[in-house]
């Protein structure tokens, strides 16, 4: 009877346990550390970025999970992978607590013909909301397993947690895209920045007004600077951009410009990250700049620690911005909270 009791007992607490860890409530932010979502899972969107909808912030990102390899076709540049997945969604209110709205646009299983299908490449995705035709639009970076198709893809949604419709995808200005993001100015227009011409010089196309084609604008700026990874941002009426030098998934010194307009002149700032290992980006990369919609003025870095032999373990550095007299800096903290307060 007593051995039962106890075995109740042990079972009871066991459960608790669980449900207890699942329903952490995260207070601050832990960059490098594994981060679970509300049911205790660790949060699988890499290479993401954040739309804010209705009160509501939603993270998109690629779904790394499984075993890593590396392509015969991408072994002299290291270019592990795993099997594509899709595109994950997750809710928040305060961004630190994040819900798992599912795969918002499913990796296709049977089609090798298929540019979604799951040996092939889905990266960097990034989502717009359109005001006019009240659709989601999402873009991101769609190629081929040894990345010499470099399109930029389109997926279309009625709302924002999927599911996504894949448009298509193609060469943006009839040039080459690969890392990718999008921005949305206040006036309503959308730009795509690319790593075009082979990574060597980025391009800034207008999007057509339902955000859902190049409109045919385009310039070329940063010219052989070999810039991946782009983030952009608004800031007091000047734009700005971080991203990253070209080294797949090892990490390098990180690269910021400013500008009065979208059409440039782009003049760089040199690596904005401030701290231990800040000429490595923290031994990261950018994925997006985050506007925290309810403090204007504040951003979050939001970066990459890919992990190359082991994909699924890369983890995530969210950080925060700082502005300067020149441009904006990203200093290290082991932890931090909103409003803006480096706790450690
Ligand atoms: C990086 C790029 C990532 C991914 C990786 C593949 O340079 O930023 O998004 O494409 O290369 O090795």
């Amino acid at each position: 009877m007593k051995a039962i009791r106890r075995l109740i007992v042990l079972l009871i607490g066991t459960w608790l346990l669980g449900h207890v860890a699942a329903a952490t409530n995260h207070v601050e932010f832990k960059p490098g550390q594994i981060w679970t979502d509300t049911d205790g899972v660790p949060i699988n969107a890499h290479g993401g970025g954040t739309l804010f909808h209705n009160q509501m912030y939603y993270w998109y990102g690629e779904i790394k999970t499984g075993k890593t390899w590396t392509p015969e076709c991408n072994r002299s540049w290291g270019g592990t992978r795993v099997e594509s997945v899709g595109i994950s969604c997750y809710s928040s209110k305060d961004l630190l607590n994040w819900k798992n709205e599912g795969t918002v646009l499913p990796a296709v299983q049977d089609n090798p013909q298929h540019e979604l299908h799951k040996r092939k490449v889905l990266e960097r995705p990034k989502v717009l909301f359109n005001q006019t035709t009240r659709k989601f639009v999402m873009w991101m970076h769609v190629d081929s397993e040894d990345y010499q198709l470099a399109h930029a893809g389109v997926a279309i949604s009625d709302s924002p947690i999927g599911p996504f419709r894949y448009v298509g995808s193609s060469r943006p200005d009839g040039a080459m895209s690969r890392d990718m993001t999008v921005f949305q100015d206040d006036d309503g227009k959308a730009y795509l920045f690319s790593s075009s011409e082979s990574n060597a010089t980025m391009h800034i196309s207008l999007l057509t007004d339902d955000y859902l084609q190049p409109a045919g604008k385009f310039i070329r700026v940063f010219e052989k600077r070999f810039m991946e990874a782009p983030a952009v941002f608004k800031h007091q009426g000047r734009y700005y951009l971080m991203a990253s030098d070209c080294t797949g998934w090892q990490p390098n010194a990180a690269r910021s410009a400013v500008a009065d307009s979208i059409w440039g002149p782009w003049q760089e700032l040199g690596n904005p990250c401030r701290g231990p290992e800040a000429a490595i980006t923290f031994r990261g990369q950018s994925a997006y700049i985050l506007p925290v919609a309810e403090q204007p003025g504040t951003f979050i870095f939001v970066g990459d620690r890919w992990n190359q032999f082991d994909l699924a373990d890369s983890r995530y550095l969210w950080l925060p911005l700082r502005f300067t007299a020149q441009g904006f800096e990203v200093p290290w903290h082991d932890t931090w909270r909103l409003p803006l307060a480096a706790t450690r």
